[in-house]
């Protein structure tokens, strides 16, 4: 800590290290002007002001990151966990990695309100031994779409009008989901009390797509990550909400620093579903769709360590705004499932990051691992490094070279060219086949509290208030699809009969499955 009272015996300087000796009065000719253009002092600062934003994230813009370390159990049950992974970071007991967080809402820009009704981000950077892992995740479990090419289509649906600007219009979001059934189980979540956390410490975190574990033989799994708070979880209703944004838009930010500032060190445990490495034909849902939860009875989740949040970012823009998470950066031992999202996502996080920090995001401290990097890649806007090996011949900066540039590394008992399970088949746009998009989601609508289905229902239709009529009829098919309940009482509340939407079926959703369709059939 400083003392604030006391000034540093450095005195102020501009960048190239000149002392300023007046930092009130801009140079001039005369006291009353004109100024001079070789003002180097006032050019460099204002120069500098002027650069200081970066664009904000086009999406996740308000977010706060903390820091703190994973600690590993090292055994799932009485087993090691190398029977299922080979990633050195999850071996021993006790074994700690330092990590990052950054806690995010996803619609609103950099200022916006952080009781907003809206998912949470939840990234996770580990900087392992083996270089970093990133683990970028929401607080709810599932997604509202299952293929990436929707997601910027999906994305304008929640951000304003470009026309008017004005946000919070819930007629673009009701009119995208009542043509995307897929969202149906997410929409059971974001409208329900879970759409609003008390804070960012007490809520639970999820990978949501699905990934795989590669053990020491090249055996691949598919897995689920979850993060499950010690502090419990605590939601907020609608009004609780109004309440709270009365007074501040910066809450859940307030309470992250505060606690960790008076060393009340918030924790998660990480636990990890698994299944083996196919289709499964027996669920019915695919294993690679990232609205759908795999069922914790037949999948039991297992805790294979804890995070603990212990240091606060020294400085907002350099650790919040410019770290830079991608669900591409995995270390040995862990790899990517063919979850059609996450291959998008995967494309996304790097190519954005590029343009909104700059080529070399990954040269900044935040970014960087704490694992040794040795790349032939040179120069490029901010590059103030060049990474090395220790006795590389500099002038070499290409591979393969007998002159002393890096070599690749040595193909060791970890590594393995081939592994996972062979796949088959023609090139095709097609929905995935067991889409199923509302068994879970009517579970969903059952296994909430009364009053957190109480809220539903009333979040749910004060936005369909706000649609418009050809849009209600349509997202109401749905909710009946969800639960008579739902949509009954969401109908009463809108005003419209279970009859007047009855033959929208095939208007509401397209490509029904046989199942579907089947289901469709009972309808009323
Ligand atoms: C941030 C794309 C789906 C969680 C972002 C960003 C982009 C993006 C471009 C901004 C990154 C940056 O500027 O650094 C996509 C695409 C998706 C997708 C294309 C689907 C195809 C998801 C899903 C989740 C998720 C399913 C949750 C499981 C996050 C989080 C952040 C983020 C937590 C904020 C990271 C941070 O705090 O810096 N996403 N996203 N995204 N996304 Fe996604």
């Amino acid at each position: 800590m400083t003392d604030a009272a006391k000034s540093p015996d450095q005195p102020l300087t501009n960048r190239q290290g000149h002392k300023v000796y007046d930092n009130q009065n801009t140079r001039t000719i005369g006291a009353r002007g004109p100024a001079t253009l070789e003002n180097y002092q006032f050019l460099e600062k204002m120069s500098h002001f002027d650069r200081e934003r970066i664009p904000e994230r086009v999406v996740h813009a308000r977010g706060t990151t903390a820091f703190g370390y994973f600690e590993a159990y090292g055994k799932w049950g009485d087993e090691p966990i190398a029977n299922f992974t080979r990633a050195k970071l999850f071996q021993e007991a006790g074994k700690r990695s330092d990590l990052a967080i950054r806690f995010s809402t996803v619609a609103g820009g950099r200022d916006s309100s952080e009781v907003a009704r809206d998912p949470r981000g939840f990234a996770v950077k580990i900087y392992t031994e083996d270089g970093n892992w990133d683990l970028v995740g929401n607080n709810l479990g599932v997604f509202f779409i299952r293929d990436a090419l929707k997601f910027p289509d999906f994305i304008h649906s929640q951000k304003p009008d470009p026309v008017h600007f004005q946000a919070s219009v819930p007629n673009r979001a009701m009119d995208f989901f009542s043509q995307s059934p897929e969202s149906m189980h997410m929409v059971m979540l974001v409208f329900s009390p879970r759409g609003v956390p008390a804070d960012y410490r007490h809520m639970q975190g999820f990978g949501v797509n699905t990934y795989k574990w590669v053990n020491a033989a090249g055996e691949t799994v598919l897995v689920k990550y979850h993060w499950l708070p010690k502090q419990g979880v605590k939601s907020l209703t609608a009004e609780d909400a109004a309440n709270m944004q009365a007074h501040t838009l910066g809450s859940h930010t307030k309470d992250l620093y505060d606690a960790i500032e008076a060393g009340n060190f918030p924790e998660w445990e990480l636990q990890v579903q698994m299944m083996s490495d196919d289709e499964h034909p027996e669920l019915d849902f695919d294993p690679l769709d990232d609205t759908k939860v795999w069922p914790e009875d037949q999948f039991p989740p297992r805790p294979v360590g804890r995070m603990v949040l212990d240091r606060n970012a020294q400085n907002f823009f350099a650790e919040n705004e410019q770290i830079a998470f991608g669900t591409g950066v995995l270390v040995d031992g862990l790899d990517f499932s063919d979850d059609k999202m996450l291959v998008g996502r995967t494309f996304s996080y790097s190519d954005t990051q590029r343009h909104r920090v700059g080529p070399n995001y990954l040269q900044l401290p935040v970014n960087s691992p704490k694992a040794p990097v040795a790349t032939n890649q040179r120069d490029g806007q901010m590059s103030y490094m060049v990474d090395t090996a220790p006795g590389q011949n500099p002038h070499v900066n290409y591979e393969p070279s007998i002159t002393g540039g890096v070599q690749e590394a040595a193909k060791d008992e970890g590594y393995h060219h081939v592994f996972g399970p062979e796949i088959s088949g023609r090139l095709t746009r097609e929905r995935i086949p067991r889409t199923n998009d509302y068994l879970q989601a009517g579970q969903r609508f059952y296994l909430q509290q009364d009053w957190e289905r109480e809220d539903l229902i009333t979040n749910l239709t004060d936005a369909l208030s706000q649609s418009d009529r050809p849009v209600q009829e349509r997202m109401l098919w749905h909710l009946y699809m969800v639960a008579d309940e739902l949509g009954e009482r969401v109908g009463d509340g809108i005003g419209i009969t279970l009859d007047e939407v009855k033959d929208l079926g095939p208007l509401a959703s397209q490509n029904l499955s046989e199942a579907e369709q089947a289901w469709m059939a009972n309808l009323g």
